[in-house]
């Protein structure tokens, strides 16, 4: 094993734990139940009190955890200083903003420009000193990064994808804007698991029979294909250079799921990835199962508390509105015995949000209400007016709490970090279990790309 202190690994662990355990009435509930599981009642009263009357930019800065006022409650302070303790993520340096040559740029968002060309940078200076120049990318999707790869600096690439409508199209794109690379940028069909190693050795040994050192990358592998590239890294003797950023970790697979009161337990294939925290969450008997589900890892993937930096009040005001309201629209059929399902993918439209008279009206439009027993209500069924002027009381005697809304929002946002860190720190002790060097490497502009680290490492 590479040299790591373990009981220090031991102690974070089990202080991101105690954290995520004792603060899951803020992360432990789709945001859409906050009032059914009286989520916002659960704010210590103190504390709302003192965040309630900040002003604006106030609350975007505690948000951020730049504010800490004397007279606040011990507890919110210790929160605060907990949050900076367990996220261990590296700060992310101003990075310049870059474009890509004229002819990548055709359909790209400023985004996809900006993840490309750094995770591109940072590929090329990893592989350089190892004189590595063929690469291997899981997920390759469209193939943007594989043709950066070799049209800036001329590497071979293999782009492993399971979506066979991407690697038509990802050829197409080849073909028409990119010829002179067909012969040293390969797309194949594939989906990739952690049993994938000896596909991929074989598609290496095909396409580029001469390779002998390689490096494995994946931009945005969602869910389970994450853990998947960490062990055929480990597996594959040419591959030297491991260069991956995750994305989606609320789509990793569950093992288990076992129904309780109010929720679901939850266990997942590949979380814990470690066996140092597998080990302290056995020693001290923690459920993760019950406290780190799915809400948890969407909030680990969501952008992070720098969104509110210049958050101006009217936003905030249409964010905890957009929010309310559909915890209204839930509290009142969870109250009915009804169910809400979406008409179209997505739900009610933010533009439509002036009022609760029309948010309602938009969302009959998109939600079926459905009875518990699967009969199908609409609005024709129920009589419009009664079911109206129900849920507009309804709306009307939670209407005050808007402004909890966005404190809890905000005290909910300073957990993504840490809950990112603790996520990224188990996949890191993995690798050094493994007897690998492996680095948090900061990659991305936070508030152009939320998902900014890459895990490096290397085999020596
Ligand atoms: C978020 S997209 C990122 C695409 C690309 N890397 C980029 O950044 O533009 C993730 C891609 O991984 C692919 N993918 C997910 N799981 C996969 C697997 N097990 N094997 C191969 N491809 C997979 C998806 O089809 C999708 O194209």
């Amino acid at each position: 094993m590479v040299h790591m202190d373990i009981d220090a690994e031991k102690k974070y662990f089990f202080e991101a734990l105690c954290l995520f355990h004792e603060m899951q009435w803020l992360h432990n509930v789709p945001v859409t139940e906050i009032l059914t599981r009286r989520s916002l009642d659960a704010i210590p009263k103190g504390w709302t009190e003192q965040l309630e009357i900040l002003k604006n930019e106030e609350l975007n800065n505690f948000a951020m955890g730049k504010t800490i006022k004397a007279e606040w409650p011990d507890s919110l302070k210790a929160y605060l200083s907990r949050c900076k303790e367990i996220n261990r993520l590296p700060l992310v340096p101003v990075l310049s903003s870059v474009e890509l040559p004229k002819n990548f740029r055709t359909g790209l968002s400023q985004k996809k420009q900006h993840e490309i060309m750094h995770l591109a940078n940072l590929v090329h200076e990893q592989c350089t000193p190892h004189n590595i120049q063929t690469i291997i990318d899981l997920g390759a999707g469209l193939g943007y990064v594989c043709q950066m790869l070799h049209h800036l600096y001329d590497y071979r690439v293999v782009g492993l994808e399971e979506n066979e409508e991407n690697v038509n199209k990802a050829c197409a794109r080849q073909q028409k804007l990119y010829p002179e690379s067909l012969t040293r940028v390969k797309y194949i069909h594939c989906k990739v698991t952690c049993d994938s190693t000896d596909t991929i050795e074989s598609i290496l040994r095909r396409e580029f029979p001469d390779a002998t050192e390689t490096c494995l990358i994946g931009l945005h592998a969602c869910g389970d294909l994450s853990i998947s590239a960490s062990r055929i890294f480990c597996k594959i003797k040419s591959v030297k250079l491991f260069i991956l950023i995750s994305c989606c970790y609320h789509k990793l697979s569950v093992s288990k799921s076992v129904r309780i009161p109010l929720q679901e337990k939850q266990y997942f294939h590949n979380f814990p990835t470690s066996d140092c925290l597998r080990e302290v969450i056995a020693l001290h008997d923690f459920d993760t199962g019950q406290f780190l589900r799915a809400p948890f890892f969407r909030l680990a993937c969501q952008e992070s508390a720098e969104k509110w930096r210049d958050m101006t009040e009217e936003k905030h005001v249409e964010h905890s509105f957009h929010v309310l309201a559909r915890a209204v629209l839930e509290l009142y059929s969870k109250q009915n015995n009804l169910l809400l399902k979406k008409k179209v993918r997505k739900g009610t439209r933010k533009s439509q949000c002036s009022n609760f008279q029309t948010y309602f009206k938009d969302s009959l439009a998109r939600y079926d209400l459905v009875r518990d027993t699967d009969e199908k209500l609409t609005a024709t069924t129920f009589a419009r007016d009664e079911l109206e002027a129900s849920i507009t009381r309804l709306w009307e005697e939670h209407s005050k709490k808007l402004k909890v809304v966005e404190v809890y929002t905000g005290l909910q946002m300073m957990l993504q970090l840490p809950a990112e860190s603790l996520i990224l720190q188990d996949r890191l002790c993995w690798l050094r279990q493994q007897g690998l060097k492996a680095v948090i490497v900061p990659v991305m502009n936070k508030c152009v790309s939320p998902r900014s680290y890459a895990i490096v490492s290397h085999k020596r």
